[in-house]
C-alpha cells in the first residue's frame, strides 16, 4: 500500500528519507528534531551548519549519517497560532515541498514525522487530516512509498460521540472466538441466501463462477468508478492492481479486499460478497471488522474516521 500511517520511532526507520520536523535554525533542538539529531550523530549538525537555515514551509534535505535512512529532509513547519495565520497552508507547503524533494532524488520511499503537532501546537487531528490530504493528492499523480508516523496514541483525537457509536456497536456485535462457529456460519448462511434470493438463479450462478479478481472488474463498471480512481483511493500501488487485472485467479489479502470495499463505496452485502470471492468473512470475533461493518452500514466511507476509530481501538490502519 502506497501510503501506510503507522506508530513507530521514525529514527529506527529504513526509508530512502526520514522527515524532521526541525526550526528555522536547522540546528537540532527538541522532540523529533532532537531524536534525529541525537540517532544520525555530529555529522547531521555540522552539515545543517552549511545550509544557512529554513523558512517555514520550506525543506532542505542532508545525509543521514548513523540514521537507517539515506538522507534527512528538514522541514520547518508553522507555530500554531489558532488557525488565522495562514497555519495550514505553511503546513501543506511543509508535506509538498518535502515531496517535490523526494521526486527530485528518485527517492522510493520517505517517512513524516507528525510536524508541527508537538511543540509547534498544532492541534493533532487537524495536523493529520492536512497530512493525509497533500498526501492523498500526491498520491494521485506519483508512485512512492510514503509512511505517516503516528508516535503517540493522542495524535488520533476520535469525537466522543462516534467513539461511542463504535464502542456501543463492537459491544454489540463482538462474540468471543469459541462460539463464533455456529454464530457465523448461521449469520454468513442468512446472508448468504439473503443475498443470493434477490437475484435470478442465472445471475447467481454466474457469479459464483467468477473470482475475486472478475468480480472486483465487475463492481468497478457496476459503480461508474475508473481503475486508477479505485485503486488509488483503495491506497494499492499501480503494480499490485495491475496483478489483480491480470489474473483472475489472483489471491489479495484481506486487507486490500476491505480497502477495494471502501474505495468503491459497496454496502454490507457487496463487501460480504467480494471478500467471499477472495475467500474471506467478515468476522464477529474481530474488531476490525466490528469497526469496518460499523462505517459501511452507516455509509461512512471516510477513510480518515475509519482509522481515526481502528487506531482508538489499537487495530491496524488502513491506507489513505
Ligand atoms: N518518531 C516519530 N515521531 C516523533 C518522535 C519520534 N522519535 N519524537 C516526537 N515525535 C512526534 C511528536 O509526537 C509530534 O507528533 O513528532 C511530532 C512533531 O513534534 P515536534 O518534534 O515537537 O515538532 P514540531 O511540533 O514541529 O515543533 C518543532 O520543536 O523540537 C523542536 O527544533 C524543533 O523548534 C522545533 C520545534
Amino acid at each position: 500500500m502506497p501510503f501506510e500511517i503507522i506508530r513507530a520511532d521514525i529514527t529506527q526507520l529504513k526509508a530512502d528519507a526520514i522527515v524532521n520536523a526541525a526550526n528555522h535554525s536547522l540546528l537540532g533542538g527538541g522532540g523529533v528534531d532532537g531524536a534525529i539529531h541525537k540517532a544520525a550523530g555530529p555529522g547531521l549538525l555540522d552539515e545543517c551548519k552549511t545550509l544557512g537555515g529554513c523558512k517555514t514551509g520550506e525543506s532542505k534535505i542532508t545525509k543521514g549519517y548513523n540514521l537507517s535512512a539515506e538522507y534527512v529532509i528538514h522541514t520547518v513547519g508553522p507555530v500554531w497560532e489558532g488557525g488565522t495565520k495562514g497555519e495550514e497552508k505553511l503546513l501543506r507547503a511543509c508535506y509538498r515541498s518535502t515531496l517535490e524533494l523526494a521526486v527530485d532524488h528518485n527517492f522510493e520511499s520517505i517517512a513524516f514525522p507528525l510536524i508541527s503537532s508537538g511543540v509547534f501546537g498544532y492541534p493533532k487531528d487537524q495536523a493529520i487530516q492536512v497530512a493525509i490530504s497533500v498526501i492523498s493528492e500526491f498520491l494521485m499523480d506519483h508512485d512512492l512509498m510514503i509512511y505517516l508516523v503516528v508516535y503517540d496514541q493522542k495524535a488520533f483525537v476520535l469525537s466522543e460521540k462516534l467513539f461511542a457509536s463504535v464502542k456501543a456497536f463492537i459491544s454489540d456485535n463482538y462474540v468471543e472466538e469459541h462460539h463464533i462457529a455456529n454464530e457465523n456460519r448461521d449469520y454468513e448462511m442468512e446472508v448468504c441466501y439473503y443475498s443470493k434470493s434477490m437475484r435470478s438463479l442465472d445471475d447467481v450462478l454466474e457469479e459464483l463462477q467468477e473470482t475475486f479478481s472478475e468480480h472486483l472488474i465487475r463492481m468497478i463498471d457496476l459503480k461508474g468508478k475508473t481503475d486508477v480512481e479505485t485503486y488509488k483511493r483503495a491506497n494499492v500501488d499501480r503494480k499490485l492492481f495491475s496483478k489483480i487485472r491480470s489474473d483472475k485467479f489472483y489471491r489479495p489479502s484481506r486487507t486490500t479486499v476491505i480497502a477495494f470495499s471502501i474505495a468503491l463505496e459497496l454496502n454490507l452485502d457487496e463487501t460480504k460478497d467480494l471478500l467471499e470471492k477472495a475467500g474471506f468473512a467478515l468476522s464477529r470475533s474481530s474488531k476490525f471488522d466490528l469497526i469496518v461493518e460499523y462505517f459501511i452500514s452507516e455509509e461512512n466511507y471516510n477513510i480518515h474516521e475509519i482509522n481515526e476509530a481502528l487506531f482508538a481501538f489499537d487495530q491496524a490502519l488502513l491506507g489513505v
